[in-house]
């Protein structure tokens, strides 16, 4: 990935960060996420008053592209606070379409963290090989 598609996938995960619907924590989330088509799909936190029904912004993103006919993707930018890292539950989710994913992890200023690889993160994953799913 070049430097200008990593600012670009930066400024929209920034730019989606604004719109997280975080009422209950102030724990403001904003994703993006580069499709292999060059696409790239945003997502926010969206809490809820029943507390687990939220979502984070990793997998609103995600169902947004997938839901739009994606299934290859190349990066995805974080953004939050501090520069802190997915969740399990949205490292998990990620994984079924490929663990070489490039993720960015920014903070509220739109500095880089550390940039690393869902491999990296989601070591010997469970994924759709174990059940010896074709999809
Ligand atoms: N959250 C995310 O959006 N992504 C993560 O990877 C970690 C947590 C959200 C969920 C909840 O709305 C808030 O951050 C605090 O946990």
């Amino acid at each position: 990935m070049n430097d200008d598609l990593r600012r670009a996938l930066i400024a929209r995960a920034m730019a989606a960060r604004e719109r997280a619907y975080a009422p209950y924590s102030n724990y403001r989330v904003g994703a993006a996420l580069l499709a292999a088509s060059g696409k790239i799909y945003d997502g926010v936190n969206v809490e809820n008053a029943a507390y687990p029904a939220g979502i984070c912004a990793e997998r609103t993103a995600l169902a947004k592209a997938v839901s739009e006919g994606e299934r290859q993707f190349e990066a995805m930018a974080v953004t939050t606070n501090d520069g802190s890292s997915p969740c399990g539950m949205c490292r998990q989710m990620l994984s079924e379409f490929g663990l070489d994913l490039a993720v960015l992890l920014v903070n509220d200023e739109g500095t880089l963290i550390h940039e690393t690889t869902l491999n990296d993160l989601l070591p010997r994953a469970f994924g759709p090989a174990d059940l010896g799913s074709d999809e």
